[in-house]
């Protein structure tokens, strides 16, 4: 109500301003219009009085006897408003006044303000308005010839009320024409026109304001009655009703009704945004499932590579984390959950930092969970790791064309090192249904050897890689030794669906096993698997870590420094593994493309690449590095001057600080991978940049692809296609950067890596009821079968 009154009164104060002016303007023009109707209505009157008198005048100025006429003319002066009469001689002289002529006005001054148009004078009794009208008549003669001394007397005449004979009347020839015998002087009072403008002045003040009352309350009604229309519009727009709802008849809200719509969705979806995920998943939140749900059951990681590894360096044993996007995921998670995790100790220094058992609590200074090392000899390794899983599986699931190599020997080791992981999870397993999370590739065996140790294991099992159609599966000699390891699983996650149908369909063309598309699951020699897509992610940054890292700017400038950038450099970064799936090439023929296509970006457009070594020892990455730099040398070569390098390749370890910092400080991240099972490195730039601004360029190729659709989505494959999507990144607009951003933000803050492990963990929390109901069924049957052949025994004995 008070903000209506506010409202109305901005239209109010314009309204009375306005009514005051025009009264003010108004009055004046007013006085003048009536004083001129006013004067023509007393010069009528004047004419038809003197053309009354003027037959009196002719025959008193014609007898020179005046008695008869002054009589007459104060007879007429008693109306109200002629206020005195007199009349002059041709040669200006009264020859009669009434009494109440004012004495000090003379024929001549009478008719100078006559033939003023106001015919108005001021004297001092107050306004008068003089009319003067001539008196025609025959002409006279004079009776005495008028001498200087008569005409000393006359103003001693001019005094007095009467002064006659001046002239003599005398007949004049028959045929004369009519000549002005004088003029008939008649003063008017003009005080009654003061009273009649100030009443006309009232009225006209009050008419206004009674005006502007009566506009102001009917605006009032008008506004209150449409402000509640607009109101009760703007709401139905608000619940989403719409303008044709019969009952909020609002037509001129119509123009807004869409851009209102919009502009509050856009608001909703900024505050949902801010407001983050409705039910986030955290820390504490998977640690309370894992104690209520999982009733706090001891925890198992196993993978191959460790979290932190041990390394001789120049001041001692330092720590280092591996450039692994399975650490990134799963190193939080045990972090919350505590328990073991099982994996190859890699590091120069790992086995000095061990106890007695192989175990270290990590991570350094927190002791959160242990870290257990399983030591490898050199030729486990190379058959295990490089031979089997990299030189095989790894090609096979990817098909980044690059031939899988299978030889029998690493498939041995293979089998063996999975063995004694295996046996290293029975080792540590404290209870009998310990949950094992079994992680990738290298351990597709191990699943069901757990399950054979330990049948009432919870193992869920995710592979972080690709999982290829059939056709290309059944080229591994030992396919089908793998589908029945990797069955051993309670539950077995993959990225996205794609993958997951794919292993049913494998499964499916190589295995005797029940498939039941519904439910997801397997059933393979009695025992059943749930396949499942559990799209995996990172930790989303604390307030605490984002308050560590130092504002954007601080960022940008500490990089441009190190690498010698201009000021106004667009930089795009890649962050890899040196990895042929990866599509590093590509990416840096697409940054040469653009610079051939664009010129203008010569000088201005820097890409690095940072690359993790990664495999060195396999003649395929070994090659794959040199191409790259081959491709790197020809770029800076073909378009690098003094003070401009386009491609900087560093091909080191970069610890997750420095990659952050990179992140912060670039334009554009580049994710070009040929095929990918997810690729962390898009959603750790997408976490990095809390400033909401940068572009992601993301190949199609990768799982990320399905979730981070605000990306700019490209074929790494189509070189042209790439270039031009580095370009748009390179000219997109603050505000698109930001749009985009945001929505990314939103995503991978959503769908973290804890929510990533809680739906896993609650699935394998529900899998575990249902085996326990179902065991105390079976339980229940038995006993029920037991007493039923206990009773067909004794009936039988009996007859
Ligand atoms: O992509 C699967 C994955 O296990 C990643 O988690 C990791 O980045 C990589 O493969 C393994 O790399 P490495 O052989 O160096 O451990």
């Amino acid at each position: 109500m008070f903000k209506t009154l506010r409202l109305q009164l901005r239209f109010l104060l314009p309204l009375t301003i306005t009514l005051v002016a025009a009264a003010y303007l108004a009055v004046p023009l007013l006085d003048q219009v009536t004083l001129r109707w006013f004067a023509r209505d007393l010069n009528s009157r004047g004419q038809l009085v003197a053309g009354t008198l003027s037959d009196n005048a002719a025959d008193a100025i014609a007898s020179g006897r005046y008695e008869r006429l002054r009589a007459t003319m104060e007879r007429v002066a008693q109306d109200e408003r002629l206020f005195a009469m007199g009349l002059c001689s041709p040669d200006g002289r009264w020859l009669v006044r009434t009494s109440g002529f004012p004495r000090e006005l003379s024929c001549q001054q009478a008719e100078t303000v006559a033939a003023q148009p106001e015919h108005r004078l001021n004297l001092a009794g107050g306004p008068v308005h003089l009319g003067v009208h001539p008196v025609m008549g025959m002409p006279v003669q004079p009776l005495v010839a008028q001498t200087p001394a008569s005409a000393a007397s006359s103003a001693a005449q001019a005094s007095s009320l009467f002064v006659g004979p001046l002239i003599e009347p005398r007949a004049t020839p028959g045929n004369a024409e009519p000549v002005q015998l004088g003029q008939l002087v008649l003063v008017h009072d003009l005080s009654f026109m003061e009273r009649r403008s100030q009443d006309t002045r009232r009225y006209l003040i009050v008419f206004l304001a009674v005006l502007g009352f009566v506009i102001a309350v009917i605006t009032m009604v008008v506004a209150q009655l449409s402000w509640r229309g607009w109101v009760n519009g703007v709401r139905a727009i608000l619940r989403g009703e719409g303008l044709l709802t019969p009952m909020v008849p609002a037509p001129e809200l119509a123009p807004f009704a869409k851009e209102m719509q919009q502009r509050l969705r856009d608001l909703e979806d900024e505050y949902r945004r801010l407001q983050g995920p409705e039910t986030e998943w955290t820390a504490e939140r998977l640690r309370a499932l894992l104690h209520s749900q999982l009733r706090g059951d001891q925890v198992i990681v196993v993978s191959n590579r460790e979290p932190y590894i041990h390394e001789h360096g120049d001041d001692g044993v330092v720590v280092r984390r591996p450039a692994s996007g399975l650490v990134t995921a799963v190193e939080p998670v045990m972090r919350a959950c505590s328990g073991t995790w099982i994996a190859h100790g890699s590091g120069s220094a790992d086995r000095e930092v061990v106890d007695a058992h192989d175990r270290v609590a990590v991570p350094p200074g927190h002791d959160d969970y242990y870290l257990r090392r399983i030591w490898l000899s050199a030729e486990e390794e190379r058959g295990y790791y490089f031979g089997f899983a990299n030189e095989g599986l790894w090609p096979l699931c990817h098909v980044a064309h690059v031939r899988p190599i299978f030889r029998e020997n690493d498939w041995e080791t293979y089998k063996a090192v999975n063995q004694r992981f295996a046996d290293a999870v029975v080792a540590e397993a404290r209870s009998e249904d310990p949950v094992v999370l079994v992680q990738d590739y290298h351990f597709a065996l191990l699943p069901a050897m757990v399950r054979e140790k330990l049948p009432q294991a919870t193992i869920l099992t995710f592979w972080h890689i690709p999982w290829p159609n059939p056709e290309s599966f059944g080229i591994c000699p030992w396919r089908r030794e793998l589908l029945q390891g990797l069955l051993g699983s309670t539950i077995l996650g993959f990225h996205t669906r794609f993958h997951c149908r794919n292993f049913m369909e494998t499964v499916d063309r190589y295995l005797e096993a029940r498939i039941e598309q519904e439910h997801s699951t397997i059933s393979f020699q009695d025992k059943e698997t749930l396949v499942e897509a559990y799209p995996i992610s990172i930790e989303w940054p604390t307030p605490a870590t984002v308050a560590g890292w130092g504002p954007v700017v601080d960022c940008r400038q500490r990089v441009f420094a190190r690498l010698g950038l201009a000021e106004d450099t667009c930089l795009a970064v890649g962050v890899d593994r040196f990895d042929y799936t990866k599509g590093i090439l590509e990416r840096l023929n697409a940054v040469e493309r653009l610079l051939e296509k664009r010129p203008e970006w010569v000088g201005r457009f820097v890409f690095v690449q940072v690359a993790a070594p990664t495999r060195s020892s396999l003649e395929e990455y070994r090659s794959f590095q040199e191409r790259i730099e081959r491709l790197t040398a020809r770029i800076n070569e073909r378009f690098g001057r003094p003070g401009y390098q386009p491609v900087h390749l560093l091909a080191q370890h970069h610890e997750p600080e420095q990659v952050n910092e990179l992140f912060r400080a670039a334009n554009i991240c580049v994710v070009t991978s040929l095929h990918d099972g997810m690729n962390l490195v898009s959603k750790e730039f997408v976490a990095a940049r809390d400033d909401e601004q940068g572009v992601l360029l993301l190949s199609r190729f990768a799982g990320a692809a399905r979730e981070l659709t605000e990306a700019l989505i490209v074929n790494p494959y189509h070189v042209e296609e790439t270039a031009d999507a580095l370009y748009q990144a390179a000219i997109m607009p603050s505000a698109e950067q930001r749009e985009r951003m945001a929505s990314l933000r939103s995503t991978v803050h959503e769908f973290n890596v804890y929510r990533w492990a809680g739906h896993m963990l609650s699935d394998a929390a529900r899998w575990r009821l249902r085996a326990r109901v179902e065991a105390r069924v079976r339980r229940f049957q038995r006993t029920d079968l037991t007493a039923l052949s206990e009773l067909r025994t004794s009936v039988s004995d009996r007859s």
